[in-house]
């Protein structure tokens, strides 16, 4: 009885990677041949390669996208671009690990409340904000993002710094331009089930020399060895470090959050197939869209101002919480999921009770994810899609 339940499951992901019997033998071949297996060649032609895809100049690879939201503010306070005790502001429905880094490092973590038409963080939302923030780390949910030409633009004329963890939104476009390319910096997650699959990895990307070279020290103990030439020869003068002695001289706080050159190599594969899978997920994404046009019990969500969308997975939020139970039971046979980490006020880790983010609170309450992935099979498209109708 219960083997048959799960043979009718529809699941959030099937496979660890797009392509997978290929991908998977082309691994073992690789994994036979390689010289080396921790990072090198394949982790540095996969940070090339992806900084091209994403039209950045730099892309530093680590072993995950949380330890990419890491790294990325460990970064800018070496860099003096922000000190502890800062105002960050951060989206409200987001996943934990880019809020943690904020409160691990001795920041003041500022919730900013998203809209509920389009999930994300809009200049609406901090034109209201009690606090001066110095730094606006936003998520981009679910393969989406609000109005973020105008939240550049609204950051720039406050000199906030913009930051965007683009970790589901790989692929996604507004205004021309991807998702990931609106500030100082972007992160990206490659764990499984996301637009692109390394099973563990992260990325950041950024245009800034400074921050790449810096990146490329938090990664790796706070040593030079990865950076700029010119930037090393900077730091052996000024603290006077010989050739001998620079191989173990640590310059800044840093982790251990390198990549392997498994990592490196399933990046390079999965990347050919980018144009594939998200042609997938937007196909899948609009027939969602068109079949949940006209159910009264959803609340109706706008992303028109969004030129393409690479969708994580399809966010419903129920009129009440009536029309939530009887959908919880109609889904009983897809796995879905609360909106990312709901709202981040609610979570245990984070202490909320002084903020208030009610959009936030609704889409916690009221909201849950339908799986989207390049795997699913039309017959279990139309499934959703009849049950989305209502
Ligand atoms: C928005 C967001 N940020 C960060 C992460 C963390 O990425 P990882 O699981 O690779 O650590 C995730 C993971 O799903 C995420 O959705």
């Amino acid at each position: 009885m219960l083997l048959a339940i799960f043979l009718y499951m529809i699941y959030l992901m099937k496979n660890t990677f797009f392509n997978e019997p290929e991908c998977r033998k082309k691994l073992s071949e690789f994994v036979l041949t390689a010289q080396r297996l921790s990072m090198d060649v394949k982790c540095r032609e996969f940070e090339k390669e992806f900084a091209k895809y994403q039209g950045r100049k730099y892309a530093v690879f680590v072993n995950s996208g949380s330890s990419a939201n890491l790294a990325l503010i460990q970064s800018l306070l070496n860099l003096g671009l922000i000190k502890k005790g800062d105002k960050v502001g951060f989206s409200a429905v987001t996943w934990p690990t880019n809020v943690m880094p904020l409160i691990q490092l001795g920041l003041e973590a500022v919730p900013v409340d998203v809209s509920e038409k389009n999930l994300n963080v809009n200049v609406e939302n901090l034109i209201g904000l009690k606090e001066k923030i110095k730094v606006l780390f936003v998520t981009n949910l679910l393969g989406f993002s609000g109005r973020i030409t105008e939240v550049k633009e609204y950051c720039e004329k406050n000199k906030i710094i913009l930051l965007e963890d683009n970790c589901e939104s790989l692929g996604s476009k507004v205004d021309g331009k991807k998702l990931g390319n609106f500030g100082l910096a972007s992160t990206f997650s490659f764990f499984v089930g996301h637009h692109l699959s390394t099973i563990e990895g992260g990325m950041i990307c950024t245009d800034d020399s400074n921050l790449h070279d810096m990146l490329t020290m938090v990664r790796a103990h706070g040593w030079s060895r990865n950076i700029d030439k010119n930037a090393e020869s900077g730091l052996r003068e000024k603290y006077n470090v010989s050739e001998f002695y620079n191989k173990y001289t640590f310059y800044y706080p840093a982790y251990n959050f390198r990549p392997m050159e498994i990592n490196g190599f399933l990046g390079l594969e999965q990347l050919k197939y980018m144009d594939e899978i998200h042609k997938r997920r937007a196909e899948n994404f609009k027939k969602y869209v068109s079949a949940a046009k006209n159910n009264v019990d959803f609340h109706k969500l706008d992303f028109s101002h969004m030129e393409f969308i690479s969708n994580f997975a399809y966010p419903v939020i129920c009129a009440n919480k009536e029309v939530f139970a009887k959908y919880l039971e109609k889904f009983r046979d897809v796995e879905i999921r609360p909106i990312v980490g709901g709202s981040t006020v609610e979570q245990p880790f984070f202490n909320g009770k002084k903020y208030s983010c009610p959009n936030a609170k609704k889409i916690h309450e009221l909201g849950f994810y339908v799986p989207n992935n390049p795997d699913l099979t039309a017959d279990e498209v139309k499934t959703i899609c009849k049950i989305l109708e209502g």
